[in-house]
């Protein structure tokens, strides 16, 4: 049977245009924080990682494999969302296994080490960012700190995080990007189809708006670059290359008056989606009370 690669971005139709880049040296501190994370919006940080132990030494084979051992689950399918009940049924191998047919695999073999916690043992090769403040950096509040991912040509299917402010950290192989914000007008045309899977489908333009309106916004991240991403921005990953890769997913908390508001399409859909009319009053709270404190501190 001959395999197939799944790619998604170009699943989504859309006008694509360039994702804002910056290099690491003309960001600092005051800059990232006030017209990136406040302000929501999307950047690509070139070379941001390039001096950590990592970048020079995970590509070596071998060397990820003699330092740590545990039991993961590989995948051969891209990265679905959400991952589900199937992902944590995988059946398990020894990390360096792993890691070594990833490796070894060929260059139509679609595999996937998903969201792995960093283990001890790799935790030296990994630096900061110089510019996220150590003081901004704070826990996250629903994903967890640090993800690994990796991959041989596994695509991230579409989707978007509800809080949380994410790293995505280039470490191994090149990586194309495609982002876009929904607005109350468009929410509906995009979000539901994309749920429902149906951009998977051949047919699929005929379950989108006919315009093509949609804009997207798009970076290949180089080994070394770091994107970040705010809340509620949907996003899709697909690899550039065929190779073995690995990702970092790095988390910190979303400031609390940037919690999003409650006229938002993409909060209602959230609080809608809560287990219970406890859960979704708490979070209308939560929002509420972020939304307040932007009032009092823009
Ligand atoms: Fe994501």
């Amino acid at each position: 049977m001959t395999k197939r690669v799944v790619k998604v971005i170009d699943l989504v139709p859309g006008r694509a245009v360039q994702l804002a880049a910056i290099d690491n040296q003309a960001i600092d501190h005051e800059r990232f924080w006030r017209d990136h994370v406040c302000a929501q919006q999307p950047i690509v940080i070139r070379h941001a990682v390039t001096n950590w132990p990592a970048f020079r030494k995970w590509g070596t084979p071998g060397y990820l494999e003699a330092l740590a051992n545990r039991q993961v689950g590989v995948s051969d399918t891209f990265n679905a969302s959400p991952a589900g009940v199937w992902y944590q049924n995988l059946p398990k191998y020894g990390l360096d296994e792993a890691i070594a047919c990833l490796r070894n695999a060929g260059p139509d073999d679609t595999f996937a080490i998903r969201a792995l916690p960093i283990p001890q043992e790799w935790k030296a090769d990994l630096g900061s960012y110089d510019f996220l403040h150590a003081n901004r950096d704070l826990p996250p509040r629903a994903y967890a700190r640090d993800r690994l991912f990796i991959y041989r040509n596994a695509s991230t299917e579409w989707h978007y995080h509800t809080t949380d402010e994410t790293l995505t950290t280039q470490i191994i192989g090149r990586k194309r990007v495609s982002m876009f914000r929904l607005s109350k007008e468009d929410w509906h045309a995009y979000a539901v189809p994309i749920k429902s899977n149906l951009h998977h489908m051949d047919e699929r333009a005929r379950f989108f708006p006919e315009d093509a309106s949609l804009t997207k916004f798009e970076a290949t991240l180089e080994p070394g670059d770091v994107l970040y991403i705010p809340p509620f921005w949907w996003h899709g990953v697909d690899p550039a290359d065929t190779g073995f890769g690995i990702t970092l997913a790095h988390c910190f908390r979303t400031p609390f008056n940037r919690l999003g508001s409650l006229s938002d399409p993409a909060v209602k859909d959230v609080i809608r989606a809560q287990g219970s009319l406890m859960l979704a009053l708490r979070m209308r709270a939560f929002v509420a009370l972020g939304s307040l404190t932007r009032i009092v501190n823009p």
